[in-house]
């Protein structure tokens, strides 16, 4: 679990399990003696901002304290001060518009489509495929097997009791690894008879089932961009990530929506999907 909700602290007593471990593990020095730069997600609530400043002076004695929202950051990592910022994490995408420094807070946009959706996908495709996720940890060994054979490996057998919520982690970690091998953004949107002629990728699990995937590396992702093609969530209506970037840009003043469009900052782990980039490029120049 995560002390965070909606990109906010939610569970305090967590977090601040979290900033002891932080100081004791990895700072190793009294917090006293360090002023504190700390980012926040741009929609962060007012009372959540108070008390975490409290936290900080009250509870550790920080002899300076400065929050930044993290478009801020990000666009700053990049030189600009002005753009907008396109954050696709784990549980959200995101565009945040940064002016001269500042975030355009009633210009927000967010979406739920993001990596964890994406693993999700990857999950439901892979159940019913019928492969099997093992994470690395019930391993003892594997054999080679030829491509599409059933799994030889055998388990480990002082396998250590784990908690639930650490063996689904580390079954994520297989479905992410799968992800970030796999998957493909189309630099156009889906088109059966394209993707019929673009290159399979080969992938083997860490059980060592192997096989090699071709249309799903596309249809999978294409949903970031082209919520339509999500069979599960027919009617819903989610944003795609160049419409959250439009819709976004749509809500600023007319006179900077150009020093917006002319500088897109794009951050986040989902992000790194080949071709998102390009992708996203591309959408916004047809708009
Ligand atoms: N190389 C990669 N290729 C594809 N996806 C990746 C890659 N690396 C990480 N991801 C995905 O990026 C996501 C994590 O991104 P990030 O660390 O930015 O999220 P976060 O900041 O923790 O989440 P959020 O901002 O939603 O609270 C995960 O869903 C992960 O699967
Ligand atoms: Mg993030």
């Amino acid at each position: 679990s995560t002390f965070l909700k909606d990109g906010m602290v939610e569970d305090w007593d967590l977090f601040e399990k979290v900033l002891d471990y932080t100081y004791s593990r990895h700072v190793k020095s009294e917090p006293q003696l360090h002023p504190v730069l700390m980012s926040e997600a741009s929609w962060n609530a007012r009372t959540k901002r108070e008390k975490l400043t409290e936290i900080m002076f009250e509870k550790y004695g920080v002899p300076a304290f400065f929050l930044v929202k993290n478009a801020v950051l990000a666009a700053f990592a990049n030189g600009r001060s002005t753009g907008i910022v396109v954050d696709s994490g784990a549980s959200q995408t995101s565009a945040v518009p940064v002016h001269d420094g500042y975030v355009l807070t009633q210009a927000v946009v967010k979406s739920p489509l993001a990596g964890d959706f994406v693993t999700m996908q990857c999950k439901q495709f892979l159940e019913e495929q019928g492969i099997d996720i093992i994470p690395t940890y019930m391993l003892a060994g594997k054999e080679a097997v030829k491509e599409g054979e059933p799994a030889k490996w055998t388990k480990k057998n002082s396998l250590p009791e784990v908690t639930k919520s650490w063996h689904n982690y580390m079954a994520k970690e297989v479905i992410q690894d799968f992800q970030s091998s796999v998957l493909q953004v189309l630099d156009s949107p889906y088109d059966k008879e394209t993707v019929e002629n673009m290159p399979t990728v080969h992938y083997e699990f860490p059980n060592g089932y192997n096989q090699d995937f071709g249309s799903e590396r596309f249809l999978i992702p294409e949903s970031l961009f082209d919520p339509s093609t999500i069979k599960s969530a027919p009617g819903q209506t989610m944003m795609g990530v160049a419409q959250v970037v439009t819709t976004s840009v749509g809500m600023c003043d007319i006179d900077i929506r150009p020093s917006l469009y002319g500088s897109v900052t794009i951050t986040g782990g989902n992000t790194l999907l080949q071709g998102f980039t390009e992708r996203l490029n591309r959408d916004l120049s047809a708009k």
